[in-house]
């Protein structure tokens, strides 16, 4: 199972690499180490659960968080109360994205940033993403508000950029009116 200690921390340089596109057939231990983060990020969401395994609440995890430099990454959306919807992008790109944007109010956060960072993340409230399953089939789907945000959240990682980066650091609330909050 995975732990906290698992988990690269920010200052950690290998966060900051570009990841490379996973092959077909997917090799065995990516599908494994896709599984174990669905397990984590479920727990991570479940207080009990959490608690117990020392995890602090996560909704995606990144490959690279792991150390492992490959494009792929899970979120774990709860959608109701103790209900939880599976989400597995391999491969991802953004086809298309909303004019509007959206931030997430009281911040983002990241398994990887251990510390509270206030400031505007502005996100592409909508977003229409394409992606391999573990078969390596192609899907699309579009998303919205929390999924859409954290899928650009969790695709940046992809891309060695962390959620900071896009905050302004003169005047971390910019353009706070042009966005909205969810
Ligand atoms: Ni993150």
């Amino acid at each position: 199972m995975i732990l906290s200690k698992n988990i690269l921390d920010e200052k950690d340089k290998r966060l900051r690499k570009k990841s490379i596109d996973i092959t077909f057939p997917m090799d065995e231990k990516y599908k494994k180490v896709i599984l174990d983060s669905i397990e984590m990020l479920t727990l991570s969401q479940i207080e009990e659960e959490a608690k117990k395994y020392n995890l602090r609440p996560g909704m995606g995890l990144a490959a690279i968080q792991l150390g492992i430099n490959k494009r792929f990454f899970v979120i774990v959306y709860e959608y109701e109360e103790g209900k939880f919807e599976n989400y597995i992008f391999i491969n991802p790109k953004i086809i298309s994205n909303s004019e509007e944007l959206v931030y997430v109010e009281g911040g983002e956060g990241c398994l990887s940033v251990n510390r509270e960072v206030n400031g505007i993340v502005p996100r592409y409230a909508r977003v229409n993403v394409e992606y391999y399953d573990m078969d390596g089939n192609k899907h699309e789907i579009r998303l919205r508000d929390e999924l859409s945000v954290a899928f650009q959240h969790e695709y940046d990682h992809l891309n060695g950029i962390l959620f900071f980066d896009h905050i302004d650091k003169k005047n971390p609330f910019k353009n706070q009116n042009n966005m909205r909050a969810i």
